[in-house]
This record gives structure tokens, sequence and C-alpha cells, in this order.
């Protein structure tokens, strides 16, 4: 028996050659691991008309944590057109698998490191480190959306706030409307997790970002959560930002921040941006975290054009391995990877194509595997 049972899921396009990388490595550190397969993406949609098969997540159930490369998916319309022929017209409709594991398997946690390794010529600023720790189950993504506007819901918004009359006339077929919805678990799990993260770290500050001057109620709940939670985690300082002038502020001062924590579309939007300081989606790894699994992935998706072409920088990928490492307990080899992967970045002799270079995902993984 090994120590670990690894969910093993390539995906679709260049998640399949980044994975391939991840192998090379992780058979160079020797991790205690049986990897373990499982079909996820578009060719099962195509083939069976679900991109995330019962199997795999039977597989996930007897598994640590998995790996995932990537996936890719296409709007409603063009998803249906390409279903076999026999499960055509059977009103399949197309869901993210990935979206489906992080509400499946609870994996609350977003977490993001952004950090800048020094060499990289895509750096935005060569002393950037900072992590975001993004809501991933609730917020405007919880998935609760109506049109056209049911009256009821119209009479309740009315009651609530009497300016609503001023859409009166409006027919509810002309009216959308997303719901924000934050529950106190899920604002203080999520804090939680960034102050204990920044403690075990040690980073000074947590950021909260929000818009509670306008968000009254649900970045409101954010607040009061956050600084009841901060009360905790006294050697940590909370700052509290509002997510406008946070991403002003990320662009000035990147390397001001550490600990980043927010609602689950603001994170969206604070990891991308921040992703961008430090490389862009080659470098931009990604843990989806529950409290008792995981899911490790590159930010990036399937890059239909270089699919199989070997030339996605596969750093992304690796650096979602050091992230699965050290959840798994494994710090030391987590940060022998680091280092390796560092090294290879300041050493500038072998690069994929996004760093100006023509080295090959594989050629990466081999330098990778040289320095450790
Ligand atoms: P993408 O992330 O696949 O690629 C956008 C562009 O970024 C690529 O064309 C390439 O120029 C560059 N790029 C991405 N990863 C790279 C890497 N590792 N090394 C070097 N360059 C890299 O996003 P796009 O083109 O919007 O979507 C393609 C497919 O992927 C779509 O079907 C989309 O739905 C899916 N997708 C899946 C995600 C996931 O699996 N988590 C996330 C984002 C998109
Ligand atoms: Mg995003």
């Amino acid at each position: 028996m090994t120590k670990y049972r690894i969910a093993w899921m390539p995906g679709d396009g260049i998640g399949v050659d980044v994975m391939e990388a991840a192998r090379i490595v992780l058979d160079a550190l020797e991790l205690d691991a049986e990897y373990v397969p499982a079909d996820i993406g578009w060719e099962f949609w195509c083939r069976e008309g679900n991109p995330l098969p019962q199997r795999t997540i039977d597989i996930l159930q007897t598994c640590t944590c998995g790996l995932f490369g990537a996936i890719t998916s296409k709007p409603k319309d063009e998803a249906a057109l390409e279903l076999a022929p026999e499960l055509q017209g059977k009103g399949l409709t197309y869901s993210s698998p990935i979206v489906g594991l992080r509400q499946l398997f609870d994996l609350y946690t977003n977490l993001r490191p952004c950090k800048a390794y020094p060499g990289n010529p895509l750096n935005y600023r060569d002393d950037i480190d900072l992590v975001v720790f993004r809501e991933n189950t609730e917020g405007l993504y919880s998935g609760v959306e109506f049109h056209p506007l049911p009256g009821e819901l119209r009479t309740i918004m009315t009651k609530y706030n009497p300016r609503m009359t001023r859409f009166e006339d409006i027919p509810g077929d002309e009216i959308s409307v997303s719901l924000r919805v934050i529950t106190m678990r899920g604002a203080r799990r999520i804090i939680k997790k960034a102050f204990e993260y920044a403690r075990q770290y040690g980073y000074p500050t947590v950021t909260l970002v929000e818009k509670p001057n306008v968000l009254r109620e649900t970045s409101g709940m954010m607040t009061r959560v956050a600084r009841t939670v901060a009360k905790n985690f006294p050697q940590i300082e909370l700052w509290e930002t509002n997510i406008d002038a946070q991403m002003m502020w990320l662009l000035k001062n990147p390397d001001d921040y550490g600990v980043i924590v927010t609602s689950n579309m603001f994170g969206d939007i604070v990891s991308d941006l921040s992703a961008q300081l430090v490389g862009g989606l080659g470098f931009a790894s990604s843990g989806n975290i529950g409290d008792d699994f995981a899911v490790f992935e590159p930010t990036h998706g399937s890059a239909p054009k270089y699919a199989g072409q070997y030339k996605a920088n596969p750093t992304a990928m690796l650096l979602a391995v050091k992230l699965m490492l050290n959840w798994l307990g494994e710090t030391e080899m987590a940060e022998a990877l680091e280092t390796a992967i560092a090294k290879v970045i300041a050493e500038g002799k072998v690069r994929t194509y996004d760093m100006g270079g023509d080295s090959s995902t594989l050629e990466v993984a081999h330098a990778i595997v040289e320095k450790l």
C-alpha cells in the first residue's frame, strides 16, 4: 500500500501535456503515491453526455486528493451540437466539471499563491509574494439566478427597497437578477483559513477585500466576521479595503500585500490580476481545498491551439504539485520542488515560449528534476 492515493485527471488539451510534466517531477521526488487515472472533460461530455462521470466521483471518494490539468468547455448551444448522435435531443446540458467538483466535495477554499520568482522576464515587479484566498462555493456564484423576474420576487424586492418601484414599468422578461449569498459559516471558514495560512507562513497582514459601504449586508457580514476572527490572531494585522481601490493598489504597490481574502467573484477578479503580476497563466496555480479533500490545478485552461504540442509552460502545474505536497504535509518535498523551479527560472536557460524561449514542456520538467 502506498501512503497516498492521488486521483489523476489530465482532462483536455494542454492539461495532458502539463500533467505529463507533473508526473516526471513526482516520480523524481519519489512521492509514496499511487496515481489513479480518472476521466474528466470534453471527450466524456461528447461521448457520454457527462464531463464528470459518476465513476470519477467514485474514484475521488477513495483518494487522498486529486490533481487536475485543464478542461475544455464550450457555450451551451455548441456543447449540445458536439454530443454523440444518440445523445442529441435528450435535454442534456453541459456544466463545468471543475465547478461540479468544488460543489460536490465542498472545496470552499480557492487558494491562489502569486509569487514573483527572480529572473522571470514576465514579472511585473520582482518582490511580489501574495496569496489570494477566494471563497469557492457561495457569493455571487451561488447559482441563484432569475430570468424572467418572478412576480413574487418583484413583490419582495419592492417590499425591502421602495426605490425598486422605479423598475415598475419594466416587464419581467427584461429584468434579470443574480443573488449574492454569503453565509456566516462560509465567511468564517474562508477567513479563518486565510489567517491560519498567514500565521503558518509568516505573513504579517491579512487584507479583506470587499465593498461594505455599498454591499452593506453581504460585504458587511464578511467584514464583521473578519474582525471577529482577527481577534484570535493578535500577531497578524487585518487590513480592510474596497475591491475597486484594491485593484489600483495592487498595480501601484503589489509588494505591500501578503494574504488577501475575499468572496467568490471578487476573488476571481483579484486572483487573475495577481497572477498577471507574476507572469500570467503559465505561473498561476491553485488549490481547491475543503476540510478533508482537495483538488490542485493550474489556473489556465486547455489552450486548444497548443494541445499535444508540448509548448505550454508547466510551471503553473508544478506549482500546483507544490501546493499539493504542502497540503499532504510533505513540506520538505514541497520546498525542494519550489527551490528547483526557482533555480530553473533564475538561470533562464530552459524557457517555454511565453517566457521568450523555445524549450518544450517536458524539457522544463527535466531541467527542474536536474535541480532537485
Ligand atoms: P486558456 O487558459 O486555455 O488559454 C489562453 C491562452 O493563454 C492560451 O492560448 C495561451 O496563449 C496562454 N496559456 C495558457 N496556459 C498556458 C501555459 N501553461 N503556458 C503558456 N501559455 C499558456 O484559456 P482560453 O483560451 O480562454 O480557454 C480554452 C479552453 O479552456 C476553453 O474551453 C475554456 O472554457 C477552458 N478553460 C478551462 C479552465 C480550467 O480547466 N480550469 C480554465 C479556463 C478556461
Ligand atoms: Mg477566473
